[in-house]
């Protein structure tokens, strides 16, 4: 695992912004599907969390092909169940949404990626997870830790896991105790004390990954 952003590889761009960036004024630009969604979150984080992962994405896409944000064609269909709550799809490109805590993130890829944040959380049973989540090597790295440091260290592993289950799309059917699969790169990205981050991308290169301020798009 590296943060390392040098040498060839597949590009992956992703965009962060904090949870108070979030502005009523955004939802103009979202379909009826996202309308729904947003309807049905009960607390003002949630929403704002969703919010802001839907128009980052508009918006990077937006850019990219020179559309409105609004003409932006997201298809959301879980791959399971039909409903319109799966990995979010755009013709021509591969995408990743995450939301926790303080951070909302998009990662935009030329080939299937998967980007998680999670807020570190001193109240989560690290032990009892670890049982079934965890490899035998991480739950001995982990017993050199207490406290906030061992909080840290389980979030970081966590959010390794999901970032390849969602670059897969198996969610989190996906083998979360098994090492990571031949053909997946997985990165930590530097996302503050507060919370973790990963990245995972399916290629047999490294990728080269450049972070943006995803405020430049909100303005
Ligand atoms: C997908 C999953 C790994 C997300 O993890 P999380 O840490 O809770 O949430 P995050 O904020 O990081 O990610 C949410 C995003 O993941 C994306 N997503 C949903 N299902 C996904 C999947 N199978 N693979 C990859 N990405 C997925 C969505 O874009 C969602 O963003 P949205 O708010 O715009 O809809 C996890 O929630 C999961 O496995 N869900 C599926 C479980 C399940 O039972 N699904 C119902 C099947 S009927
Ligand atoms: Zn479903």
């Amino acid at each position: 695992m590296s943060t390392t952003r040098t040498g060839v590889g597949a590009g992956v761009e992703v965009w962060w912004v904090g949870v108070g960036e979030a502005r009523d004024e955004f939802v103009r630009d979202l379909d009826d599907v996202e309308r729904g969604r947003l309807a049905a979150y009960l607390r003002d984080v949630d929403r704002a969390r969703f919010l802001l992962g839907v128009t980052l994405v508009r918006r990077v896409l937006a850019e990219r092909f020179s559309l409105p944000a609004a003409k932006v064609v997201l298809d959301r269909t879980c791959s399971e169940c039909g409903k319109p709550h799966g990995k979010v799809r755009a013709a021509g490109v591969e995408l990743s949404v995450t939301h926790s805590g303080d951070l909302a993130g998009v990662a935009v890829a030329d080939r299937p990626v998967g980007l998680d944040v999670e807020k570190v959380d001193l109240g989560v049973d690290v032990d009892a997870v670890a049982r079934v989540a965890l490899t035998d090597t991480e739950v001995l790295e982990l017993s050199g830790y207490d406290g906030m440091a061992k909080a840290r260290a389980f979030t970081t592993y966590w959010t390794r896991k999901e970032a390849v289950v969602k670059a897969t799309g198996a969610g989190l059917r996906g083998d979360l105790r098994g090492r990571v699969p031949d053909g997946v790169q997985v990165l930590d990205l530097e996302v503050g004390a507060e919370h973790r981050a990963a990245l995972a991308v399916i290629s047999a290169e490294r990728p080269v990954v450049q972070v943006h301020d995803g405020a430049r798009l909100l303005g």
